[in-house]
């Protein structure tokens, strides 16, 4: 039997060796380009101690300003929502198959015609300038050395001509319609000009939810740093990212409350891109969808910033997608932090799914190589979920992997 030192000593021999599971490693050195401003450097800043999702919100707390974090891990009211996210997943028990040939796994996907490796996309979120100064090259960067499609915040530090050019995956838009809806016209032809591949408008934000601890936590964006896709855009309020101020107003001159699906049909009729709506829980809101011929739905409660008590995603899932029954494809998010996660998602009618903080804490711990740590440690985890429920390819995940309720 050997020693407890000859297991060690083999195991650093196996991690020399390069044996450990490939989809942790880079898939290639970045050139000087991709590397951008260091941001490889900061692999060294603990994050590659990092073996889950989970391990980079202690070092991303310790990064980031309080005010950062309260902003990125706050959400609304009680933050119940929020909770349940997580929740919702862990309620859900697996089910295993045995003796199935699972030495090659296959976890691409296609979704709207672009073939993806794995289905896991980077989700909106504004203001990565507030938790590095990288901001959103650093998160192109590391999608572009993943293969994996990031969507850019209407609320984003850089301009999306400059995000697209940093990633050699493609970008998704994510719209705020603005109340001034030329505006919003030339804004969403500048993001396809750009090279956007599908516009994700946000449904589920007519304004803002009471996000108490980011109202207490008054967060600045740093000096300089503004929103690029909103220049010119005549707002008659000091655009501070502290969207949730106690004003005598609840709007916001940022969020277009009268949004309705009048204007889900006009982006329609010039966007020349796919359009899917982000923040459907309601399957008469998916179902109305399909009819409006949108090309994709994103069930999302926003990561619980906005509607506390509204149900887990997870949970909201499998009504939206019997309703939309196979019609149009279903991404989800919220709370994924495991590949395990993925694996239900999938079960439960999504195509594929989005990860929003865990991105923004590797992007807070360690800038670029963080992003691509955390997307590396989540594929990995999902073809190890894969593997040992026993189904190798994604077109065999289907509720059959769910343990059944009793
Ligand atoms: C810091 C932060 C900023 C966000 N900004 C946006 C945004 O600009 N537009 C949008 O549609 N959703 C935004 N979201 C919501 C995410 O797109 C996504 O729905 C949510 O984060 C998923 O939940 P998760 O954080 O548990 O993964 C934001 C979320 C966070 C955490």
């Amino acid at each position: 039997m050997p020693t407890r030192r000859e297991t060690l000593k083999s195991a650093a021999a196996f991690a020399a060796a390069g044996a450990w599971p490939l989809s942790l490693r880079p898939a290639r050195s970045p050139s000087p380009a991709e590397a951008g401003t260091g941001a490889q450097a900061e692999s060294a800043a603990g994050a590659d101690e990092a073996y889950s999702l989970f391990d980079f919100e202690p070092l991303a707390k310790a990064k980031m300003s309080h005010a950062a974090w309260e902003y990125v891990n706050g959400a609304a009211a009680d933050e119940i929502t929020v909770r349940w996210n997580r929740e919702g997943f862990n309620r859900i028990r697996l089910m295993p198959r045995a003796l199935v040939d699972v030495s090659k796994l296959d976890c691409r996907v296609n979704l709207l015609g672009q073939e993806m490796p794995f289905p896991i996309l980077l989700a909106p979120t504004a203001s990565h300038k507030a938790t590095h100064p990288d901001g959103e090259l650093a998160t192109a960067r590391a999608a572009g050395s993943c293969g994996a499609t990031m969507v850019l915040s209407t609320l984003s530090n850089t301009s999306v001509e400059e995000v697209v050019r940093a990633t050699k995956s493609p970008v998704w838009f994510q719209l705020y319609v603005q109340h001034d809806r030329e505006f919003t016209r030339e804004l969403v032809k500048r993001a396809v000009a750009a090279g956007c591949k599908a516009l994700c408008l946000t449904v589920d934000t007519p304004i803002s939810g009471a996000r108490n601890r980011e109202q207490r936590a008054k967060l600045a964006l740093p000096p300089g740093v503004g929103y690029p896709q909103l220049t010119g855009l005549k707002i008659p309020d000091d655009p501070s990212l502290h969207l949730a101020r106690l004003e005598s107003s609840i709007f916001s001159s940022l969020l277009s409350a009268d949004l309705t699906w009048k204007e889900v049909a006009w982006l329609q009729s010039f966007a020349g891109v796919p359009l899917l709506l982000k923040g459907i829980l309601n399957p008469a809101d998916a179902d109305r969808a399909v009819k409006e011929g949108v090309a994709g739905i994103i069930v999302s409660n926003h990561g619980g910033r906005n509607l506390d008590t509204a149900p887990a995603t997870i949970d909201a899932l499998p009504g939206v997608a019997e309703k939309v029954a196979g019609r149009i494809p279903i991404l989800m998010d919220g709370g994924i932090r495991r590949g395990t996660d993925v694996l239900k998602a999938l079960a439960l009618g999504a195509t594929a799914v989005q990860i929003g903080r865990p991105y923004v804490y590797g992007l807070g711990a360690a800038g670029e190589a963080g992003v691509a740590r955390v997307l590396r440690i989540l594929q990995q985890e999902f073809e190890m979920a894969m593997a040992l429920i026993g189904r190798p390819r994604i077109r065999d995940i289907d509720r059959s992997v769910l343990w059944p309720a009793t």
